[in-house]
């Protein structure tokens, strides 16, 4: 399994992976226009085939952002989110970064436990935040002198 840099022959890819994985879509054009604002956007590949991605960004000055990750169904529990995963924070790590965080939907326990195994913790809930009306759990690592804290 390789962790690469996203180029814009897996958009429809990428797209495909989102659509299995999530009930509200970002859209074909919105990880376009993403990857041209230049925010950190990984795949990983299994034989040459785009099984997961994570899309990521410093957001406001001290604050790392996992925007969204997501792997194929059929390749899950293969550790191919732990590698894009870590890969994300290993950039972000090299910014001297304090903390990063992520938003989750409450009822995605699933995820809630894959970023507990990096040692991300639970800030709060924020109701309402997704369009079905599901609140996100808030997540945040702290980065320990450009390290992982784990
Ligand atoms: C969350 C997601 C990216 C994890 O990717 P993955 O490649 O399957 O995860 P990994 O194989 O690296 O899992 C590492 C560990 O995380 C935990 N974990 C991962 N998925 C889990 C699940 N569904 N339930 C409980 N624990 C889970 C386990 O401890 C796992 O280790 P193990 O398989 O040895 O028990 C993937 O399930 C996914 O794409 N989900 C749909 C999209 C999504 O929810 N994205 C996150 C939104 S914020």
């Amino acid at each position: 399994m390789l962790v690469r840099k996203f180029k814009p022959t897996d958009l429809k890819r990428v797209y495909e992976i989102e659509n299995m994985s999530f009930n509200q879509s970002y859209g074909i054009k919105m990880f376009q226009q993403l990857y041209e604002m230049g925010v950190g956007f990984l795949v990983a590949e299994e034989d040459g085939y785009v099984i997961g991605y994570v899309l990521f960004w410093i957001k406001y000055e001290n604050y790392g952002h996992i925007i969204s990750i997501a792997v194929d169904k059929n390749y899950r529990r293969l550790k191919a989110g732990t590698k894009l995963l870590l890969r994300a924070i290993s950039v972000l790590s090299l910014l001297n970064l304090d903390t990063i965080y992520l938003e989750v939907n409450e009822n995605n326990t699933g995820a809630v436990e894959f970023y507990k195994t990096f040692n991300f913790k639970i800030d709060r809930v924020v109701p309402g935040y997704y369009e079905d009306g599901a609140g996100a759990i808030l997540m945040y690592l702290h980065l320990n002198a450009g390290k992982i804290a784990r």
